[in-house]
């Protein structure tokens, strides 16, 4: 069954559709009719307009909404630096070295605002260009008088360990290890744990633009990930418009917060196409080969974020690698030996990855490997082998596993904390994983 049987059952109702103009009312009535700013809301309620896209951007990649609200965001204290900290900062150590990363620990005590760490990137959300990964660890929810925004960029967020109850401005989202959600640059949210149970997962953060889904050219009109399988919330409000309210916004890398005496989440009513969203990866309609060789990773692209300049290179690919058939003929049915000017971030959910040892010191759950722009990596010498010698049988690979890869155009960068602080790069990868390739080169006898 193409969906994923999840250990934490579904808490909310949701609607359909991806980059759908949606329509949600907590209160009936509560949306005007035929216009989107009446002089009188119903039921006293203000308008407010969330631009995701600029004004005049052309009308298939536009993206607001409308929501209908108790008090207008804007009524709030100044914004004042939170720290110093530089957890967030996109300050990167470039390096070509192909890089691998032990699990991620959780820290402890620790909510999702503080658990929060840039492991790499590229670029500056000042001038609305690169991407961040982070990763995420938390054994607490967020203070229930607090929200979240991101100024910088949207969110894709990738759990790893744990359930996200989110609750955001559009409504309620429960995001559960084998789904991903996205949340758009300016929304307020705040991440509650399901039963105190901790949370660790990834994040990859575009400052340009929004993800979209991939063309799908001679694919057709379906497969991959289908749009009615996107989920967005119904709208949920709470009121309280009496106590205090602390909002923390992350505003190029530095975070800050200020006060307000009004809930955040008391959008009554919205309407519009910018909205948060989730996406369970067990519905994605994986495709491939049914003859030889191997097809370019592309081929499971989830969402991408497109470059305007260049059709067809991604600012970030969300790739996926799920449970599937290999049925290829005399193929070499792993990756091949490669190098990319793209650069290629992996993560895995759970189980293992075809060309990676999954042991211990190996491509691990809730660890990491980065390949970066035109840096040579493939098969481990041990996957080389077993995979030149199999008998080409079909088998489906995969089964109970879900690694991922966020791909860029950019050269991605790595943070101090990446690089030292985490403490779990894996020192010595590159040489493990690809020393012991044998020379196996058997040219024609002379016949002279
Ligand atoms: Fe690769």
């Amino acid at each position: 069954m193409p969906v994923t049987q999840f250990n934490t059952p579904e808490r909310y109702e949701y609607q359909t559709g991806f980059l759908a103009n949606l329509e949600t009312e907590a209160i009936k009535g509560a949306l005007p009719i035929g216009q989107n700013s009446p002089q009188k809301c119903p039921y006293g309620l203000y308008a407010e307009k969330i631009s995701g896209t600029a004004f005049t951007a052309p009308r298939w990649e536009n993206q607001q909404t409308w929501v209908y609200r108790i008090i207008p965001s804007a009524a709030h204290g100044s914004f004042q630096p939170v720290s110093s900290d530089d957890r967030l900062k996109p300050k990167f150590n470039q390096i070509p070295t192909q890089l691998r990363w032990d699990p991620f620990d959780i820290a402890a005590e620790v909510d999702w605002l503080n658990g929060l760490h840039m492991v790499a990137g590229s670029g500056d959300p000042a001038l609305k260009n690169g991407v961040a990964y982070y990763i995420y660890g938390a054994t607490k929810s967020m203070d229930q008088k607090t929200a979240m925004y991101n100024a910088d960029g949207d969110m894709l967020v990738v759990p790893q360990t744990g359930a996200l109850d989110i609750r955001t401005e559009m409504g309620r989202l429960l995001v559960r290890p084998n789904e991903i959600c996205v949340l758009p640059r300016g929304i307020r949210y705040r991440v509650d744990l399901v039963d105190d149970a901790p949370i660790r997962g990834y994040i990859l953060e575009i400052y340009n633009g929004h993800f979209q889904l991939p063309e799908l050219g001679p694919i057709g009109s379906n497969c991959l990930a289908n749009p009615r399988d996107f989920q967005a919330p119904v709208a949920a409000y709470e009121h309280d418009s009496a106590s205090s309210w602390t909002v923390f916004n992350k505003f190029c890398g530095q975070l800050f917060s200020s006060v307000q005496t009004h809930t955040p989440f008391d959008v009554v009513a919205w309407e519009g196409r910018y909205y948060p969203y989730k996406y369970d990866l067990g519905r994605f309609n994986t495709i491939g080969t049914i003859s030889y060789d191997h097809p370019d990773p592309s081929l499971n692209t989830v969402l991408t974020c497109t470059t305007t300049a260049h059709p067809g290179t991604a600012i970030a690919d969300f790739v996926i690698f799920p449970p599937r058939w290999l049925v290829a003929e005399d193929t070499f049915r792993p990756p091949s030996y490669h190098r990319n000017c793209m650069s290629e971030f992996m993560g895995l959910i759970q189980g293992s990855y075809i060309a990676k040892d999954g042991g211990k010191g190996g491509f691990q759950a809730a660890g990491a490997s980065l390949h970066n722009c035109m840096s040579s990596h493939g098969p481990d010498a041990e996957a080389f082998n077993k995979a030149s010698n199999e008998d080409l049988v079909p088998v489906k690979v995969g089964v109970g596993s879900m690694a991922f890869m966020f791909e860029s155009c950019y050269m991605v960068g790595i943070t101090d904390w990446g690089l030292k602080a985490c403490q779990k790069v894996q020192e010595g990868y590159s040489t493990e994983s690809w020393g012991g390739l044998k020379d196996h080169f058997c040219p024609p006898t002379s016949t002279d």
